[in-house]
Protein backbone atom coordinates (compact mmCIF):
# COMPACT_ATOMS: atom_id res chain seq x y z
CA UNK A 1 0.00 0.00 0.00
CA UNK A 2 1.42 3.51 -0.35
CA UNK A 3 0.44 5.45 2.41
CA UNK A 4 0.24 9.08 1.80
CA UNK A 5 0.50 11.50 4.77
CA UNK A 6 -3.03 12.11 4.86
CA UNK A 7 -3.79 8.34 4.91
CA UNK A 8 -1.10 8.13 8.22
CA UNK A 9 -3.05 10.47 9.84
CA UNK A 10 -6.18 8.45 8.82
CA UNK A 11 -4.83 4.96 9.79
CA UNK A 12 -3.50 7.44 13.26
CA UNK A 13 -6.71 8.32 13.72
CA UNK A 14 -7.96 4.96 13.14
CA UNK A 15 -5.87 3.38 15.83
CA UNK A 16 -7.17 6.15 18.31
CA UNK A 17 -11.29 4.56 17.48
CA UNK A 18 -9.89 1.50 18.03
CA UNK A 19 -7.82 2.07 21.38
CA UNK A 20 -9.95 4.31 22.87
CA UNK A 21 -13.18 2.91 21.69
CA UNK A 22 -14.38 6.29 20.37
CA UNK A 23 -16.26 8.02 23.29
CA UNK A 24 -16.71 10.54 21.73
CA UNK A 25 -14.38 13.03 23.66
CA UNK A 26 -13.87 16.64 21.77
CA UNK A 27 -10.65 17.89 22.93
CA UNK A 28 -8.56 18.68 20.05
CA UNK A 29 -5.04 16.94 19.34
CA UNK A 30 -2.35 19.16 19.68
CA UNK A 31 -0.29 17.68 16.93
CA UNK A 32 0.01 14.40 15.25
CA UNK A 33 2.67 13.06 18.04
CA UNK A 34 -0.23 13.19 20.48
CA UNK A 35 -2.58 11.68 18.51
CA UNK A 36 -0.60 8.54 18.52
CA UNK A 37 0.06 8.16 22.10
CA UNK A 38 -2.37 6.15 24.44
CA UNK A 39 -4.69 8.11 26.32
CA UNK A 40 -4.74 10.90 23.15
CA UNK A 41 -8.25 12.31 22.53
CA UNK A 42 -10.45 10.32 20.42
CA UNK A 43 -11.46 10.50 17.24
CA UNK A 44 -14.48 12.39 17.52
CA UNK A 45 -17.90 10.90 16.60
CA UNK A 46 -18.23 14.18 14.87
CA UNK A 47 -17.27 16.13 11.43
CA UNK A 48 -13.60 16.41 11.12
CA UNK A 49 -13.07 15.96 15.40
CA UNK A 50 -9.27 16.64 15.89
CA UNK A 51 -6.93 18.15 13.19
CA UNK A 52 -6.86 15.02 11.04
CA UNK A 53 -9.01 15.26 7.82
CA UNK A 54 -11.89 13.00 9.02
CA UNK A 55 -14.19 13.47 6.47
CA UNK A 56 -15.65 10.35 3.99
CA UNK A 57 -13.58 11.23 1.14
CA UNK A 58 -10.52 11.50 3.15
CA UNK A 59 -10.62 8.23 5.33
CA UNK A 60 -11.88 6.36 2.04
CA UNK A 61 -8.51 7.87 0.42
CA UNK A 62 -6.37 4.18 2.09
CA UNK A 63 -9.12 2.19 0.19
CA UNK A 64 -8.02 3.86 -3.07
CA UNK A 65 -11.63 5.06 -2.87
CA UNK A 66 -13.46 8.32 -4.22
CA UNK A 67 -16.47 9.02 -2.51
CA UNK A 68 -19.00 10.97 -4.36
CA UNK A 69 -22.35 12.64 -3.94
CA UNK A 70 -25.13 13.75 -6.58
CA UNK A 71 -24.99 17.36 -6.41
CA UNK A 72 -27.97 19.38 -6.62
CA UNK A 73 -26.93 22.95 -8.30
CA UNK A 74 -30.07 24.95 -6.89
CA UNK A 75 -28.51 23.74 -3.32
CA UNK A 76 -25.07 24.70 -4.33
CA UNK A 77 -26.04 27.98 -4.97
CA UNK A 78 -28.66 28.81 -2.23
CA UNK A 79 -27.62 27.03 0.59
CA UNK A 80 -23.62 27.89 1.78
CA UNK A 81 -24.08 24.93 4.70
CA UNK A 82 -24.60 22.93 1.75
CA UNK A 83 -21.84 24.31 -0.03
CA UNK A 84 -19.52 23.75 2.39
CA UNK A 85 -20.70 20.09 2.91
CA UNK A 86 -20.35 19.26 -0.60
CA UNK A 87 -16.54 20.59 -0.78
CA UNK A 88 -15.33 19.47 2.24
CA UNK A 89 -17.01 15.45 2.58
CA UNK A 90 -16.37 14.21 -0.75
CA UNK A 91 -13.75 13.12 -2.99
CA UNK A 92 -15.87 12.71 -6.41
CA UNK A 93 -19.55 14.94 -7.28
CA UNK A 94 -21.82 13.83 -10.02
CA UNK A 95 -24.41 16.54 -11.40
CA UNK A 96 -27.70 15.15 -10.53
CA UNK A 97 -29.27 16.63 -13.34
CA UNK A 98 -26.95 19.51 -15.25
CA UNK A 99 -25.96 16.65 -17.26
CA UNK A 100 -29.05 15.15 -18.78
CA UNK A 101 -29.57 15.88 -22.03
CA UNK A 102 -32.97 17.89 -21.24
CA UNK A 103 -30.43 20.13 -19.47
CA UNK A 104 -27.74 20.49 -21.64
CA UNK A 105 -29.95 21.24 -25.20
CA UNK A 106 -33.29 22.45 -24.11
CA UNK A 107 -33.74 23.64 -27.36
CA UNK A 108 -32.37 21.51 -30.34
CA UNK A 109 -29.12 22.95 -31.25
CA UNK A 110 -28.65 25.41 -28.03
CA UNK A 111 -26.60 24.25 -25.68
CA UNK A 112 -26.62 25.32 -22.01
CA UNK A 113 -23.42 24.11 -20.87
CA UNK A 114 -23.76 26.75 -17.30
CA UNK A 115 -24.12 24.85 -14.87
CA UNK A 116 -22.08 21.71 -15.55
CA UNK A 117 -19.37 23.64 -16.20
CA UNK A 118 -19.79 25.60 -12.64
CA UNK A 119 -20.11 21.86 -11.11
CA UNK A 120 -16.97 21.35 -12.93
CA UNK A 121 -15.01 24.28 -11.82
CA UNK A 122 -16.54 23.41 -8.33
CA UNK A 123 -14.94 20.03 -8.36
CA UNK A 124 -12.12 21.44 -9.26
CA UNK A 125 -11.47 23.58 -6.79
CA UNK A 126 -12.12 21.23 -4.01
CA UNK A 127 -9.98 18.13 -5.50
CA UNK A 128 -12.81 16.60 -6.99
CA UNK A 129 -13.31 13.87 -9.36
CA UNK A 130 -16.36 14.14 -11.51
CA UNK A 131 -18.49 11.32 -12.42
CA UNK A 132 -20.57 12.08 -16.09
CA UNK A 133 -24.62 11.36 -15.42
CA UNK A 134 -25.37 10.80 -18.06
CA UNK A 135 -25.37 10.36 -22.22
CA UNK A 136 -28.44 7.99 -22.93
CA UNK A 137 -31.58 7.80 -20.88
CA UNK A 138 -34.92 7.55 -21.54
CA UNK A 139 -35.79 10.08 -19.00
CA UNK A 140 -35.30 13.75 -18.84
CA UNK A 141 -34.68 13.75 -22.93
CA UNK A 142 -35.52 17.08 -24.30
CA UNK A 143 -39.33 17.68 -25.36
CA UNK A 144 -38.28 18.50 -28.87
CA UNK A 145 -36.57 15.00 -28.95
CA UNK A 146 -39.28 13.15 -27.61
CA UNK A 147 -42.12 14.85 -29.35
CA UNK A 148 -39.96 14.57 -32.42
CA UNK A 149 -39.73 10.93 -32.37
CA UNK A 150 -43.35 10.20 -30.90
CA UNK A 151 -44.89 12.11 -34.55
CA UNK A 152 -42.56 10.78 -36.84
CA UNK A 153 -40.75 14.15 -37.62
CA UNK A 154 -37.69 12.31 -36.66
CA UNK A 155 -37.10 9.42 -38.40
CA UNK A 156 -34.60 6.68 -37.20
CA UNK A 157 -31.81 7.49 -39.65
CA UNK A 158 -31.99 11.19 -37.74
CA UNK A 159 -32.47 9.93 -34.82
CA UNK A 160 -29.20 7.96 -34.79
CA UNK A 161 -27.39 11.32 -35.76
CA UNK A 162 -28.60 13.53 -32.87
CA UNK A 163 -27.49 10.93 -30.44
CA UNK A 164 -24.30 10.56 -32.41
CA UNK A 165 -23.90 14.31 -32.30
CA UNK A 166 -25.29 14.71 -28.64
CA UNK A 167 -22.59 12.30 -27.24
CA UNK A 168 -19.78 13.84 -29.36
CA UNK A 169 -20.65 17.43 -28.59
CA UNK A 170 -21.07 16.25 -24.69
CA UNK A 171 -18.47 13.93 -24.39
CA UNK A 172 -15.88 16.71 -26.36
CA UNK A 173 -17.28 19.55 -24.34
CA UNK A 174 -15.88 17.80 -21.18
CA UNK A 175 -13.13 15.73 -22.48
CA UNK A 176 -10.03 16.05 -19.91
CA UNK A 177 -12.54 16.59 -17.35
CA UNK A 178 -14.42 13.73 -16.24
CA UNK A 179 -13.76 11.05 -15.37
CA UNK A 180 -16.46 8.66 -15.71
CA UNK A 181 -19.51 8.77 -18.56
CA UNK A 182 -22.35 7.29 -17.79
CA UNK A 183 -23.19 6.30 -21.45
CA UNK A 184 -25.77 3.84 -20.71
CA UNK A 185 -28.53 4.38 -17.93
CA UNK A 186 -30.88 1.96 -17.14
CA UNK A 187 -30.87 -0.13 -20.21
CA UNK A 188 -31.99 -3.61 -19.24
CA UNK A 189 -35.51 -3.99 -17.42
CA UNK A 190 -36.39 -6.04 -14.24
CA UNK A 191 -37.74 -8.63 -16.36
CA UNK A 192 -34.16 -9.12 -17.90
CA UNK A 193 -35.22 -7.75 -21.20
CA UNK A 194 -33.72 -4.76 -23.50
CA UNK A 195 -35.58 -1.94 -22.11
CA UNK A 196 -38.35 -0.81 -24.52
CA UNK A 197 -37.47 2.67 -25.70
CA UNK A 198 -37.54 4.45 -28.30
CA UNK A 199 -33.67 4.04 -28.64
CA UNK A 200 -34.62 0.11 -29.25
CA UNK A 201 -38.26 0.36 -31.10
CA UNK A 202 -36.32 2.95 -33.90
CA UNK A 203 -32.40 2.26 -34.01
CA UNK A 204 -32.63 -1.46 -32.83
CA UNK A 205 -29.95 -2.74 -29.88
CA UNK A 206 -27.07 -1.61 -31.79
CA UNK A 207 -27.66 1.77 -30.40
CA UNK A 208 -25.58 0.69 -27.07
CA UNK A 209 -22.78 -0.31 -28.90
CA UNK A 210 -22.50 2.86 -31.55
CA UNK A 211 -22.91 5.08 -27.75
CA UNK A 212 -19.68 3.64 -26.24
CA UNK A 213 -17.86 3.76 -29.60
CA UNK A 214 -18.49 7.15 -30.44
CA UNK A 215 -17.99 8.37 -26.78
CA UNK A 216 -14.92 6.95 -26.97
CA UNK A 217 -14.32 8.45 -30.20
CA UNK A 218 -14.78 11.80 -28.55
CA UNK A 219 -12.47 11.14 -25.63
CA UNK A 220 -10.16 8.07 -25.61
CA UNK A 221 -9.29 8.07 -22.39
CA UNK A 222 -12.59 8.37 -20.59
CA UNK A 223 -13.96 5.53 -18.96
CA UNK A 224 -16.97 4.38 -20.19
CA UNK A 225 -19.97 2.75 -17.82
CA UNK A 226 -23.27 0.87 -18.29
CA UNK A 227 -25.10 2.10 -14.98
CA UNK A 228 -28.86 0.63 -13.76
CA UNK A 229 -30.54 0.41 -10.28
CA UNK A 230 -31.46 -3.56 -9.34
CA UNK A 231 -27.93 -4.92 -9.97
CA UNK A 232 -26.57 -5.36 -6.45
CA UNK A 233 -26.75 -9.30 -6.26
CA UNK A 234 -26.63 -12.20 -8.86
CA UNK A 235 -30.16 -11.65 -10.61
CA UNK A 236 -31.53 -12.38 -14.27
CA UNK A 237 -31.09 -9.20 -14.51
CA UNK A 238 -27.49 -8.49 -13.72
CA UNK A 239 -27.28 -12.01 -15.44
CA UNK A 240 -28.43 -9.88 -18.25
CA UNK A 241 -25.93 -7.09 -17.99
CA UNK A 242 -22.88 -9.97 -17.83
CA UNK A 243 -24.19 -11.26 -21.47
CA UNK A 244 -24.23 -7.80 -22.35
CA UNK A 245 -20.87 -6.83 -21.66
CA UNK A 246 -19.47 -9.99 -22.82
CA UNK A 247 -21.01 -9.50 -26.24
CA UNK A 248 -20.23 -5.88 -26.21
CA UNK A 249 -16.54 -7.05 -25.65
CA UNK A 250 -16.85 -9.62 -28.60
CA UNK A 251 -17.71 -6.45 -30.54
CA UNK A 252 -14.46 -4.78 -29.53
CA UNK A 253 -16.88 -2.14 -27.61
CA UNK A 254 -15.44 0.23 -25.74
CA UNK A 255 -16.98 -0.90 -22.13
CA UNK A 256 -14.49 0.16 -18.73
CA UNK A 257 -17.17 0.30 -16.03
CA UNK A 258 -20.56 -1.30 -14.53
CA UNK A 259 -22.37 1.62 -11.83
CA UNK A 260 -24.32 -0.41 -9.21
CA UNK A 261 -26.89 2.58 -8.89
CA UNK A 262 -27.95 1.54 -4.86
CA UNK A 263 -31.36 3.23 -4.65
CA UNK A 264 -32.47 0.60 -1.95
CA UNK A 265 -35.21 1.05 0.86
CA UNK A 266 -35.36 -0.63 4.17
CA UNK A 267 -38.79 -2.20 3.65
CA UNK A 268 -37.33 -4.39 1.00
CA UNK A 269 -34.44 -5.57 2.74
CA UNK A 270 -30.44 -5.65 1.48
CA UNK A 271 -28.37 -8.10 -0.57
CA UNK A 272 -26.17 -9.28 1.92
CA UNK A 273 -22.28 -7.02 1.32
CA UNK A 274 -20.76 -10.55 0.49
CA UNK A 275 -23.45 -11.33 -2.44
CA UNK A 276 -22.85 -7.29 -3.46
CA UNK A 277 -18.98 -8.63 -3.69
CA UNK A 278 -20.20 -11.68 -5.10
CA UNK A 279 -21.84 -9.83 -8.21
CA UNK A 280 -19.18 -7.34 -8.52
CA UNK A 281 -16.64 -9.18 -9.05
CA UNK A 282 -18.09 -11.10 -11.69
CA UNK A 283 -17.81 -7.70 -13.68
CA UNK A 284 -14.72 -7.35 -12.72
CA UNK A 285 -13.01 -10.66 -13.67
CA UNK A 286 -14.17 -9.40 -17.06
CA UNK A 287 -11.99 -6.49 -16.99
CA UNK A 288 -14.46 -3.81 -15.88
CA UNK A 289 -13.91 -1.70 -13.20
CA UNK A 290 -16.93 -1.33 -10.48
CA UNK A 291 -18.71 1.94 -9.12
CA UNK A 292 -21.44 2.31 -6.52
CA UNK A 293 -22.85 5.70 -8.54
CA UNK A 294 -26.46 6.31 -6.42
CA UNK A 295 -26.67 4.92 -2.78
CA UNK A 296 -29.23 6.09 -1.17
CA UNK A 297 -31.85 4.09 1.15
CA UNK A 298 -35.47 5.30 1.62
CA UNK A 299 -37.57 3.95 4.08
CA UNK A 300 -41.57 4.50 4.86
CA UNK A 301 -41.97 7.97 6.50
CA UNK A 302 -42.22 9.14 9.46
CA UNK A 303 -38.54 7.29 10.18
CA UNK A 304 -38.20 5.59 13.35
CA UNK A 305 -34.97 4.42 15.46
CA UNK A 306 -35.74 0.24 13.87
CA UNK A 307 -35.64 1.76 10.03
CA UNK A 308 -33.10 4.26 11.11
CA UNK A 309 -30.48 0.78 11.83
CA UNK A 310 -31.69 -0.81 8.90
CA UNK A 311 -31.06 2.19 6.60
CA UNK A 312 -27.52 2.46 8.02
CA UNK A 313 -27.00 -1.51 7.43
CA UNK A 314 -28.08 -0.83 3.72
CA UNK A 315 -25.51 1.60 2.92
CA UNK A 316 -22.93 -0.79 4.68
CA UNK A 317 -24.00 -3.79 2.31
CA UNK A 318 -23.11 -1.18 -0.90
CA UNK A 319 -19.91 0.09 0.93
CA UNK A 320 -19.13 -3.45 1.91
CA UNK A 321 -19.76 -5.22 -1.43
CA UNK A 322 -17.25 -2.59 -3.15
CA UNK A 323 -15.10 -2.44 -0.27
CA UNK A 324 -14.50 -6.04 -1.01
CA UNK A 325 -14.05 -5.39 -4.43
CA UNK A 326 -10.38 -3.84 -5.44
CA UNK A 327 -11.82 -2.97 -8.73
CA UNK A 328 -14.40 -0.93 -7.21
CA UNK A 329 -13.06 2.72 -7.14
CA UNK A 330 -16.01 5.42 -5.94
CA UNK A 331 -18.88 4.72 -3.55
CA UNK A 332 -21.12 7.52 -4.89
CA UNK A 333 -24.62 9.25 -2.58
CA UNK A 334 -27.61 10.43 -4.15
CA UNK A 335 -27.00 13.48 -2.54
CA UNK A 336 -26.11 13.44 1.50
CA UNK A 337 -28.71 15.93 3.39
CA UNK A 338 -32.32 14.59 3.38
CA UNK A 339 -32.66 18.42 2.93
CA UNK A 340 -33.05 17.88 -0.66
CA UNK A 341 -33.38 14.74 -1.54
CA UNK A 342 -35.16 13.47 -4.50
CA UNK A 343 -37.11 10.77 -2.83
CA UNK A 344 -40.12 12.42 -1.45
CA UNK A 345 -40.99 13.56 -4.91
CA UNK A 346 -41.11 10.16 -6.91
CA UNK A 347 -42.22 7.74 -4.44
CA UNK A 348 -45.18 7.97 -1.86
CA UNK A 349 -44.81 8.85 1.41
CA UNK A 350 -41.41 7.75 1.34
CA UNK A 351 -38.24 9.64 2.69
CA UNK A 352 -35.39 10.41 4.80
CA UNK A 353 -33.14 8.58 2.40
CA UNK A 354 -29.76 10.31 2.88
CA UNK A 355 -27.03 10.25 5.58
CA UNK A 356 -27.77 13.30 6.93
CA UNK A 357 -31.08 14.53 8.04
CA UNK A 358 -32.72 18.04 6.88
CA UNK A 359 -30.62 19.57 9.22
CA UNK A 360 -27.49 18.14 8.12
CA UNK A 361 -27.06 15.87 11.26
CA UNK A 362 -25.86 12.81 10.79
CA UNK A 363 -27.97 9.72 11.19
CA UNK A 364 -26.38 6.30 12.23
CA UNK A 365 -26.24 5.89 8.54
CA UNK A 366 -23.68 8.05 8.23
CA UNK A 367 -21.68 6.92 11.21
CA UNK A 368 -21.74 3.36 9.87
CA UNK A 369 -20.42 4.45 7.00
CA UNK A 370 -17.67 6.15 8.68
CA UNK A 371 -16.74 3.14 10.88
CA UNK A 372 -16.88 0.83 7.73
CA UNK A 373 -14.14 3.00 6.18
CA UNK A 374 -12.04 3.56 9.47
CA UNK A 375 -12.16 -0.16 9.69
CA UNK A 376 -11.90 -2.02 6.34
CA UNK A 377 -8.33 -3.37 5.12
CA UNK A 378 -6.82 -1.00 3.21
CA UNK A 379 -6.82 -2.57 -0.05
C1 LIG B 1 -33.28 11.88 -10.42
C2 LIG B 1 -32.97 13.21 -9.77
O1 LIG B 1 -32.49 12.99 -8.47
C3 LIG B 1 -34.20 14.08 -9.73
O2 LIG B 1 -33.88 15.40 -9.26
C4 LIG B 1 -34.82 14.18 -11.11
O3 LIG B 1 -36.02 14.92 -11.06
C5 LIG B 1 -35.09 12.80 -11.66
O4 LIG B 1 -33.89 12.05 -11.67
N1 LIG B 1 -31.74 7.12 -11.41
C6 LIG B 1 -30.90 7.99 -12.06
C7 LIG B 1 -30.89 9.42 -11.69
O5 LIG B 1 -30.06 7.57 -12.88
O6 LIG B 1 -30.57 10.26 -12.76
C8 LIG B 1 -32.21 9.85 -11.07
O7 LIG B 1 -32.08 11.17 -10.61
C9 LIG B 1 -32.59 8.90 -9.96
C10 LIG B 1 -32.76 7.50 -10.49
Amino acid sequence: MKVTRAAAGVLSAALILLSTGATGATAAAPDETAKTSIGAPAATTTHRGGSADQSLGALARRHNLRIGTAVDMNALAADQTYRDRTASEFSAVTAENVMKWAELEPERGTYNWGPADELVAFARANGQRVHGHTLLWHNQQPTWLTQGVESGDIEPAELRALLRKHIFDTVRHFKGKVWHWDVVNEVIDDNANLRDTFWLRELGPSYIADSFRWAHQADPKVKLYLNDYNVEGITAKTDAYYELVKDLQEQRVPVHGFGVQGHLGTQYGFWPALNVAENMARFADLGLEISVTEADVRMPMPTDVYKLQSQAQGYNTLLQGCLLTPRCVMFTVWGFTDKYSWVPGFFTDEGAANLLDENFAAKPAYDAVRATLLLGRAR
